[in-house]
C-alpha cells in the first residue's frame, strides 16, 4: 500500500484553496532557494546537483566510496522535496511527496493508445471522393494538420530539453516523461492522418513556416520554450524563477490549454457530423491526453507559486495577463484563416467566445481574475469529448482495444 507523506494533492478544480496568499513586492527568497542552488539534470550528474553543494563531491563519487558515508545523509525525507531549486536526490522517487503528480502518471498511462488502431479506410475514402468534402472543409483539415503536426515536436522538446531539466520533484519528473512520449504519439498520429489521406508532406510539414497565422502561434511561443532550454539558463534566482513559472505557464495554459482548442473543435466537428471519423477518433484520444497535460500544468504551477510566492507579483500577474490577451488573440486570427467562410455550421466569431471562455478557465485555474467575465460556452458538446472514458468509443472506427502486454505470446 502507498503511504503518502506530506500529502500536497492540489486539485485543479478548486483553485482558490491553491491561491497563495497575496505576496508583499521583493520579498526575499525562501531559504530553499538560496544560495543558488544546484539544478536538477541527468543521470549521476542529476544525483551530484540534487545534493547539497557540501555533499555534490561524494555524491558523485562511484557507490563504493559512498557506502561509508552516513546513511541518514543520503536518504531523502518527502518534506524536503521541492519543485524547484529542491536539494533532495531527484533520482529518487520516494517517498512520495506530491500524490497529485504520481496519480496523473498513472492515470496517463491507463489511457494509452496508438494511432495504427485507429480505422482510416473510411476518411481515406471520403477524402478521394472529389464530391466527398467541400473546399472549405479541405481548408480546414490541411490548415489543421499544417498546425499540429510541428506543434506537438516543439513540446516534446519543451519537456525534454527544457522543463525537465529544471524541475527536482521526481514524481513530476516522471510524469513528463510520459507527456514526453505522449507527445511523440501525437506527432505520430498527424503523421499517420497525413499519409493516410495521400497528402502533401511538403506543405502540410512547412506549414509553420509558410502559412503566417500558423507561423504567428509559433513565434509567440518559441522565446518561451528558447528561454528555458538555453544551456546556459538555471534557476535560483527570483529573476531566473519567474522565467521557468512564466515558461510553464505559457505552454500549459496558452498552448496545449487554449492553442490546441480551435483545432480540436474542428476536427471533432467534423466526426460529429460523420465525416473524417478516424481523424476525428485520433483527436478526441489526443484531446484527452493534452486535457490531462494541461491539467497537470497547472496543478504544478499552483504548487510552484505555493513554495515560491515571492515569485507571484503583481507586476508579474499584469504580465501574465497581457500574454494570455496575446494568445487569445492570434488563436482569434487562426480561427478566421482556417474558417474564411462558415464551415460545418462554425464559423470564426463563434470562436470567439469559445477562446475567452476557455481563457478565463485557465486564469482561474492559476489563481488569477477571469480576463472576459460573463463568457459562456458555445460549444457544450466538447466537454463531453474531453471526458471520453477509455472503453468508450465515440466514433466507433477503433478496431482494438489496446490491452497492456495481454496479447503477447512467446511460442
Ligand atoms: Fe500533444
Ligand atoms: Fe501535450
Amino acid at each position: 500500500m502507498l503511504v503518502w507523506e506530506d500529502d500536497v494533492s492540489l486539485p485543479s478544480t478548486t483553485p482558490a484553496q491553491a491561491k497563495p496568499a497575496e505576496p508583499a513586492l521583493a520579498v526575499q527568497a525562501p531559504a530553499s532557494a538560496q544560495p543558488s542552488p544546484p539544478q536538477a539534470g541527468s543521470g549521476l550528474q542529476a544525483a551530484a546537483a540534487a545534493y547539497p553543494a557540501t555533499q555534490a563531491s561524494s555524491a558523485s563519487a562511484p557507490l563504493a566510496a559512498r557506502s561509508a558515508q552516513s546513511a541518514d545523509a543520503r536518504r531523502v525525507t518527502a518534506a524536503d522535496k521541492r519543485i524547484i531549486n529542491g536539494q533532495t536526490d531527484v533520482n529518487q522517487l520516494v517517498p512520495f511527496k506530491y500524490k497529485w503528480a504520481w496519480e496523473k502518471y498513472l492515470a496517463t498511462c491507463a489511457n494509452h493508445w496508438m494511432p495504427q488502431e485507429v480505422n482510416m479506410s473510411r476518411d481515406i475514402a471520403l477524402w478521394k471522393d472529389p464530391n466527398g468534402l467541400t473546399e472549405d472543409e479541405r481548408r480546414v483539415i490541411k490548415r489543421n494538420l499544417g498546425f499540429f503536426v510541428t506543434a506537438d515536436s516543439l513540446a516534446a522538446n519543451n519537456i525534454t530539453l527544457g522543463t525537465y531539466r529544471h524541475i527536482t520533484a521526481p514524481e513530476c519528473r516522471q510524469f513528463l516523461l510520459r507527456q514526453a512520449f505522449e507527445e511523440a504519439i501525437h506527432t505520430h498520429a498527424y503523421q499517420y492522418i497525413v499519409e493516410s489521406l495521400g497528402l502533401d508532406e511538403g506543405e502540410i510539414f512547412n506549414a509553420y513556416h509558410e502559412v503566417s497565422s500558423i507561423r504567428e502561434k509559433d513565434e509567440f511561443l518559441i522565446p518561451f520554450i528558447d528561454a528555458i532550454m538555453d544551456p546556459n539558463f538555471k534557476t535560483g534566482t527570483p529573476e531566473a524563477d519567474q522565467t521557468l513559472l512564466r515558461s510553464i505557464i505559457v505552454f500549459a495554459c496558452l498552448m496545449e490549454g487554449l492553442f490546441f482548442y480551435v483545432g480540436f473543435t474542428q476536427i471533432l466537428a467534423l466526426g460529429r457530423q460523420n465525416k473524417m471519423t478516424g481523424a476525428a477518433e485520433q483527436y478526441q484520444y489526443i484531446l484527452r491526453d493534452e486535457s490531462m497535460h494541461c491539467n497537470f500544468g497547472i496543478d504544478l504551477i499552483n504548487q510552484l507559486k505555493l513554495e515560491n510566492p515571492h515569485l507571484w507579483t503583481a507586476e508579474f500577474k499584469d504580465e501574465i495577463n497581457g500574454l494570455f490577451l496575446k494568445a487569445v488573440d492570434l488563436e482569434y486570427r487562426y480561427a478566421e484563416d482556417t474558417m474564411p467562410r462558415g464551415v460545418l455550421g462554425l464559423n470564426a466569431s463563434m470562436f470567439k467566445g469559445y477562446l475567452r471562455y476557455i481563457a478565463n478557465r485557465r486564469a482561474t485555474q492559476i489563481g488569477l481574475d477571469p480576463l472576459f467575465p460573463n463568457e459562456e460556452n458555445p460549444f457544450p458538446w466538447m466537454s463531453e469529448m474531453i471526458d471520453l472514458k477509455k472503453e468508450r468509443n465515440f466514433f466507433e472506427t477503433r478496431v482494438i482495444e489496446y490491452q497492456s502486454g495481454g496479447a503477447l505470446s512467446w511460442d
